[in-house]
C-alpha cells in the first residue's frame, strides 16, 4: 500500500472523486475500525484542510471522541446534544451553515463556523459513530459534501 496521498486541486467534486478510491485502497485489507477511521480523518484533512475532522463513537448513551485531526475537542456528547448528538438521534446527516444559529451547538472551538455531521451505520442499521467536520468559514458544506462523505463513511465496516 502506498502511504502517500495524491492531493489534487480542482472543484470540490473533483477532490472527492480523486480521494475516494485512495481511501478505499488505504482501508483495503485492514479490519481495525480505529485504524481505518484514523486514516480516513487524516486523508480528508490533508485533501480539504478543514478546521477539524473526526469521529465520535457511540458508547452506551454517549458519543465518545475517536480518531480526529485538528484542535483538541470535547470528549463526550449525549444523545440529542449538539449537532453530533442530534445527527445520531435523527439517524441522518445534519448540515449547519452557521453554528451560532443552531440551538444547542457545542462549541469545541471558537473558530468553527459551519459544520456537517454524518452518521455511520452498523449492519443492524444502528448509528455506531458519527463523522463530524467543522469549517472556519460560514456556509462551507452542501449536498456535494453530504453525498461524498456519506459514501466515504460507507467504506467503514462496523
Ligand atoms: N460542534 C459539535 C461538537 C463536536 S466538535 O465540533 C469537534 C456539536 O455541536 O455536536
Amino acid at each position: 500500500m502506498a502511504e502517500d496521498l495524491h492531493i489534487i486541486s480542482g472543484s470540490k467534486e473533483e477532490m472527492y472523486k480523486a480521494l475516494l478510491p485512495q481511501v478505499k485502497a488505504l482501508l483495503h485489507g485492514e479490519t481495525d475500525l480505529i485504524a481505518n477511521m484514523a486514516n480516513m480523518a487524516a486523508a480528508l484533512k490533508e485533501q480539504f484542510g478543514w478546521h477539524w475532522v473526526g469521529f465520535y463513537l457511540v458508547k452506551e448513551d454517549e458519543l465518545v471522541l475517536g480518531p480526529f485531526q485538528g484542535p483538541v475537542a470535547c470528549t463526550r456528547i449525549k444523545l440529542g446534544r449538539g449537532v453530533c448528538g442530534r445527527a445520531w438521534q435523527k439517524k441522518g446527516t445534519l448540515t449547519v451553515p452557521d453554528v451560532e444559529k443552531f440551538p444547542g451547538h457545542i462549541a469545541c472551538s471558537s473558530l468553527s463556523k459551519s459544520e456537517i455531521v454524518i452518521p455511520v451505520f452498523n449492519n443492524n442499521n444502528e448509528v455506531a459513530a458519527v463523522l463530524d467536520v467543522d469549517s472556519d468559514q460560514l456556509n462551507h458544506f452542501d449536498a456535494i459534501d453530504q453525498k461524498y462523505l456519506e459514501e466515504m463513511v460507507g467504506l467503514l465496516k462496523l
